[in-house]
């Protein structure tokens, strides 16, 4: 969410050879991209691409190809519905499973939008990330401001845990059990549960988030790993100090809300194998490459090759299966509002249509094949 002022460049190479939108807009395709792409594009012969679902392709690969949800989109427009569960093999609430929304009151919960997405993801066999457990933000105001002894605190925990993990068992392959838990300094983020509970809030959270349900992946999920620095040092000794005190933890999600500039690829994939090493998974959780607006024809070929050289470096990982977008649609992402000046952030413009990121996605599925 916030970004330091790297200026590592982007390493992937790959030139665009194949369109291969399967089916989101295929009528309106030439008119997103940008001038300079089209001499790029060629169809490769014999190759089918209007009948591929995009998601075929992921599972074939192994990954999870996955979209943080919009709710109201979810409920209001039927071509982000199709497209949606067309293209995508995971899906993750962008905010219905918050504290804020999942559970307003002490004691009152409001799982209304967080069904309707488990709803949609069971209708068309998708699987499930859930997203978050324990944050600083979006929490209701009785948490926030609750002045919680910290067996009090502990207790509203695990009950939380326990409800929210307990209602979707065996739903929910992969939770975000702590969120955020280290600031962009890699000290401990002020919340709620570090005021009343102190830092073993965090090994607290996993252990209530397996007890409720043993079979689903649990991950520590932060920002600012993207390039070497004290935060990423930090988040790793966090992690393999729970993983070395028997706490269960399955993996780290990387946020990687990136601008142009801001991500090594060749630094993420040591970090992929550093992740290993620990015995972890490690998943791309939020993926958006935030662009000045207007974005030019080279930023958009910019944000494609980033998306690019991390897409075939997570399918050249072992430990990297997880491959989930911070919305798929320009029409829906939080990047505007949050960085004023900044968005076209998806691979997709505000009609849906592919943009050359959208291109880089297909054709890393296609070409690359898992060491
Ligand atoms: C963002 C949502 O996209 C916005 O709609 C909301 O207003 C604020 O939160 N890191 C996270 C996500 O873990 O939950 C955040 O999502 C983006 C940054």
């Amino acid at each position: 969410m916030r970004f330091g002022p790297r200026t590592w460049s982007v390493a992937s190479t790959l030139a665009i050879v194949v369109l291969a939108a399967g089916g989101w807009v295929p009528a309106a395709l030439p008119t997103a991209l940008p001038t300079a792409l089209p001499t790029a594009l060629s169809i490769r012969p014999g190759a089918d691409h209007a009948s591929a679902r995009v998601r075929d392709l992921a599972a074939r690969r192994g990954l999870r190809l996955g979209t943080a949800v919009d709710d109201g989109a979810l409920r209001n427009e039927a071509d982000y519905r199709r497209a949606l569960a067309r293209q995508f093999n995971m899906v993750e609430p962008e905010n219905v499973m918050k504290w804020a929304i999942i559970h307003p009151g002490p004691d009152r919960y409001d799982f209304t939008a967080a069904d309707r997405l488990v709803a949609f993801a069971r209708r068309h066999r998708m699987t499930l990330r859930g997203h978050n457990l324990a944050w600083n933000m979006q929490n209701p105001d009785w948490l926030e401001h609750g002045h919680f002894s910290r067996d009090q605190a502990i207790s509203i925990l695990r009950d939380h845990i326990h409800t929210v993990v307990g209602r979707y068992r065996g739903k929910i392959a992969q939770w975000d059990v702590v969120n955020e838990a280290l600031d962009a300094a890699g000290r401990y983020t002020d919340n709620p549960w570090l005021r009343a509970i102190g830092p073993d809030y965090i090994a607290m959270a996993f252990r209530f988030a397996h007890e409720a349900d043993p079979r689903a992946d649990l991950y520590y999920n932060d920002y600012d790993l993207t390039y070497p620095g004290p935060k990423a040092d930090h988040i790793l000794g966090l992690v393999a100090g729970l993983k070395r005190a028997g706490v269960p933890i399955d993996g780290l999600g990387v946020q990687f809300h990136v601008f142009p500039g801001t991500v090594s690829v060749s630094g993420v994939g040591e970090q992929m194998r550093r992740v290993r090493r620990l015995g972890l998974d490690y998943a791309i959780t939020e993926f958006d490459v935030a662009l000045r607006l207007p974005p030019t024809p080279a930023e958009l070929r910019q944000q494609a090759d980033i998306t690019s050289g991390l897409l075939r470096t997570c399918l050249g990982a072992r430990n990297c299966r997880t491959f989930n977008l911070w919305g798929f649609t320009d029409r829906h992402s939080w990047i505007p509002q949050f960085f004023p000046g900044f968005g076209a952030a998806t691979p997709t413009d505000g009609q849906l249509r592919p943009k050359p990121a959208w291109v880089a996605v297909v054709d890393a599925l296609e070409l690359e094949s898992r060491a």
